[in-house]
């Protein structure tokens, strides 16, 4: 029975590889909207396929929310070497400090025995203050040192799940709702065509920058995100999703 639905599931992900064009498929059995675990799993899934790509020096930039918390808590030393460093793909937008960016990354420098450094960025970031971190030193050598990320590994979310959860103000939500968001990913929001509805200001990684980045994950979960997930899709800048099986199938059904 096990191995019957693991060949079960690589069916899915070649049918998911096709419907999403993405290279790489990776389905968790099960929902994570509704265990934890499954999470976790995906968490452990991200892992070791970093593992598998690993180099020596490798700069992996890493965004915020709860599934990047599982990756960051199922983190282990990647390979011999310790020079490998983790940063933040982009400064705060809007995330709780356990969900922030900043926090995941220390955690997975730690038990990686890797490197991390923080992008320290008030939280939201007014045009004016933005204008000016932008000519910091200190800011700028972190920014320099995140565009150049051989790893990028994000979530993607639900647009108004994660809007509610953000310090989104009235105006915003509005033009989120008034655009139909579906999705967000690296504080840009998607519609369903995958057109950028909005894009919270801050440093860091914009959208344009994946093209030259060697892998892009994206680890996403639950039957509640298959909308948003397709929508990530239309634009299509990632290379490998970890996703589960009720995902899988919610989107295969859509
Ligand atoms: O950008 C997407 C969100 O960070 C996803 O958050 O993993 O908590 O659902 P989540």
């Amino acid at each position: 029975k096990f191995m019957g639905e693991l060949m079960g599931l690589n069916v899915l992900e070649e049918q998911l590889k096709g419907k999403l064009h993405v290279k790489k498929v990776l389905i968790i059995p099960g929902n994570s909207d509704e265990n934890d675990w499954v999470k976790r799993e995906m968490g452990k899934a991200c892992v070791t396929f970093l593992q598998s790509i690993m180099k020596e020096k490798m700069i992996i930039a890493v965004t915020g929310g709860t599934t990047m918390a599982a990756v960051a808590n199922a983190m282990t030393p990647l390979n011999k070497s310790k020079d490998y460093l983790f940063l933040p793909a982009r400064g705060a937008i809007g995330e709780k400090a356990e969900n922030q960016s900043n926090r995941i990354v220390t955690e997975m420098a730690e038990r990686a025995n890797g490197e991390y450094r923080l992008l320290y960025v008030p939280d939201p970031l007014s045009e004016t203050a933005y204008q000016t971190l932008l000519t910091e030193p200190s800011i700028q050598d972190v920014l320099q040192q995140i565009k150049s990320a051989d790893v990028v590994i994000h979530g993607i979310g639900d647009a108004i799940t994660m809007a509610n959860r953000r310090k989104t103000s009235e105006e915003i939500m509005t033009k989120l709702q008034s655009n139909s968001a579906v999705s967000e990913a690296f504080g840009y929001y998607f519609d369903e065509f995958g057109n950028i509805i909005h894009k919270v200001r801050t440093l860091g990684i914009q959208l344009e920058d994946l093209n030259s980045m060697d892998h892009v994950l994206a680890v996403a979960g639950g039957k509640s995100k298959a909308k948003a997930i397709v929508s990530y899709f239309k634009q299509g800048k990632s290379d490998l999703l970890i996703t589960d099986e009720a995902a899988a199938k919610q989107i295969l059904r859509g």
